[in-house]
């Protein structure tokens, strides 16, 4: 992400250990909240079993309340890419039996502590079982408001991934931002959040303001990145990680309105070319202005990334989301035709060193990609937590009503 750095911080523990230092407090902390402080919700090493125990403050939501209610259409759906192809599953499914994907919990008691309370025990679960999980969601916590969330985020005591220039969001306040501003019909494929970037954000955290209606789209969609790498052809895969992947960004001039998206000055809120090129050359990107001084930008990224905790090599791109056939896919661009060349298109990618990536393996990735995604009903005042490296997320495209926003962590 352009333009923020966030180094890992590592602190020693009282043992002697490293942890990388997100701002909980571990140990030699006690927090005094007036109301609540009747709990014994001190935050002393040893002596809030409370917390330590946090899936005791949970029960296992039931399947059937996850469960989507409808058949969510994939194949032959309007403004997703390739979904026209017979290799495209039929429908969405919703979560699977003994899948535990998204590990889905419901407050046992919500009177039991306030927003700040309820802040420390979700920090204790997602500590103790995102890793594992990879995606978990959050029932009936006393949150009812943007202003309960924003509250709630703070106190999770997370380093936030300040977004940066390249971003479709709208920011809300309290690092909390819209989850998209993407038109509402337009289905978003699934991808891991900023992968094309050498900074990008550990964990998504997600607060549904207003549930979709009933069978009206708008699902949050889920997938495993392991999944993708056991099932991926492994030559479409070898081949990616010989020659990496070019991601270029394309952002015209406002003067001679070049392209149909934002132009550089107004994504980067500077009329200076040379400013622009100083932060593009502090992120280490490489740019090039054409004749008409429209500004394309790239960065060679690997398509696999090892996962700091198990090892496994991960794929993590987005390899079909930052592609010009997504955009193509767009109503905004539907009347474009052949008139616009990929590399006009806000985002395209290639391989390494510049030729294209066929449309076949294209296909391919999403076909693989789409039989193993998953939704849920959202209900409204929900939370999940998503671990950016191993899950892959994506969204239906709806009608009605419906409002999601979304906070990025930096760790
Ligand atoms: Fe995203």
């Amino acid at each position: 992400m352009l333009g923020s750095t966030f180094p890992r911080n590592l602190t020693k523990l009282k043992t002697g250990s490293s942890r990388i230092s997100t701002g909980w407090p571990w140990y030699n902390h006690t927090v005094r909240l007036g109301s609540w402080s009747k709990y014994n919700f001190s935050t002393h090493a040893g002596s809030h079993d409370d917390i330590k125990t946090s899936t005791s403050h949970f029960s296992p939501i039931p399947l059937q309340e996850l469960a989507l209610g409808y058949n969510p259409q994939i194949k032959g759906r309007p403004y997703l890419p390739g979904s026209t192809s017979g290799g495209f599953p039929e429908f969405l499914p919703g979560p699977q039996e003994g899948s535990s994907f998204p590990k889905a919990y419901e407050v046992k008691n919500s009177q039991q502590y306030d927003v700040k309370g309820w802040s420390l025990v979700c920090r204790q679960l997602i500590d103790e079982e995102l890793a594992i999980h990879g995606a978990i969601l959050i029932r009936n916590l006393p949150l009812s408001s943007m202003g309960d969330f924003q509250n709630f985020l703070q106190n999770l005591n997370f380093k936030f991934f300040e977004h940066g220039v390249t971003g479709y969001r709208t920011p809300l306040g309290g690092h909390v931002y819209t989850a998209s501003d993407d038109p509402p019909e337009v289905t978003i494929e699934p991808h891991n959040e900023c992968s094309y970037s050498p900074l990008f954000p550990k964990k998504i955290v997600m607060f549904c303001l207003r549930e979709p209606n009933p069978s009206c789209g708008g699902e949050t969609v889920l997938l495993k990145s392991q999944d993708l790498t056991a099932s991926l052809d492994p030559k479409v895969i070898q081949k990616f990680e010989a020659k990496k992947i070019r991601y270029q960004a394309f952002l015209p001039n406002k003067d001679t309105g070049a392209g149909l998206q934002k132009s550089w000055q107004d994504r980067f809120w500077m009329d200076d070319p040379k400013e622009v090129q100083t932060i593009l050359e502090l992120n280490g990107w490489s740019y090039s202005w054409d004749k008409g001084k429209n500004l394309r930008y790239w960065y060679l990224n690997s398509p696999v990334i090892q996962h700091p905790i198990t090892g496994e090599k991960i794929w993590f791109n987005q390899i079909t989301s930052y592609n010009a056939s997504y955009f193509r896919a767009l109503p905004l661009y539907e009347n474009t035709g052949d008139s616009m060349k990929d590399d006009q298109f806000p985002f395209h990618c290639y391989y390494g060193d510049g030729s294209d990536i066929e449309p076949e393996v294209l296909q391919h990735i999403r076909e693989v990609m789409w039989s193993y995604a998953v939704g849920f009903w959202w209900r409204t005042f929900d939370v999940a937590v998503l671990d950016n490296q191993q899950v892959l997320h994506g969204r239906m495209g709806w009608t009605g009503d419906r409002k999601l926003v979304t906070s990025l962590i930096a760790e």
